[in-house]
């Protein structure tokens, strides 16, 4: 198509893990938000999984629970998640059944305090938990935000911690931009193989 000449062919990482998550997330679907925030994500994975499906949304802040809420119940779908305010690393105290993804969104809350951010140590420990959770070919998206206020700490623990999983049960994707400057957010896909 001609008009397709003129936009841009490479997405943010935003972008991409919604078009990776749209490819693996069906109606019916079990799903997990890990990082509420302003419930964008939220409102993204209610409208894949329909109404037969469910997320479990967790934060640790009040405010982005309220903000996951109003923009829940103006998409009228809050009926498909269930909001938890509390860290993530803590989610097999709700969920121990089978999960077909679950999104991570790294750094802190835009427009938000960002002093309060996810951090390294809980970060790992819930991917952990969540690849536990996760059906075959299910997948864990992250778009790491990074730089800044949020430092490099936490990109580069995860990151190693992701090059030490076992080939063999996880394949694992980066998409990162390698000449552009300010520290733009990567994403990196985990699929159980
Ligand atoms: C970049 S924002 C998420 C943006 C969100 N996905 C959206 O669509 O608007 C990161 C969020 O992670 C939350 N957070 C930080 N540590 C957390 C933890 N241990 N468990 C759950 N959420 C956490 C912060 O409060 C913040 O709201």
């Amino acid at each position: 198509m001609e008009l397709g000449r003129t936009m841009k062919v490479l997405k943010n990482s935003l972008r991409i893990s919604h078009d990776i998550v749209e490819k693996v997330v069906c109606e019916g679907d079990v799903v997990v938000d890990a990082t509420a925030g302003n419930g964008n994500d939220t409102l993204f994975l209610a409208k894949l999984v329909g109404e037969s499906g469910h997320i479990y949304s967790f934060d640790i802040q009040d405010i982005a629970i309220e903000k996951t809420k109003e923009k829940l119940e103006a998409g009228k779908v809050a009926e498909r998640v269930t909001l938890i305010k509390d860290g993530h690393q803590n989610i097999d105290k709700y969920l121990q059944k089978d999960i077909k993804a679950a999104m991570f969104n790294l750094g802190y809350l835009p427009g938000g305090n960002h002093s309060v951010h996810t951090t390294s140590h809980t970060t790992i420990l819930a991917i952990q938990k969540c690849l536990d959770l996760l059906v075959p070919h299910g997948i864990v998206m992250l778009v790491i935000y990074y730089g800044g206020d949020s430092g490099f700490d936490e990109k580069g623990a995860v990151m190693n911690f992701l090059s030490t999983l076992d080939c063999k049960k996880y394949s694992v994707l980066m998409h990162d931009f390698i000449n552009q400057i300010n520290c733009p957010p990567i994403a990196v896909c985990i699929e159980k193989l």
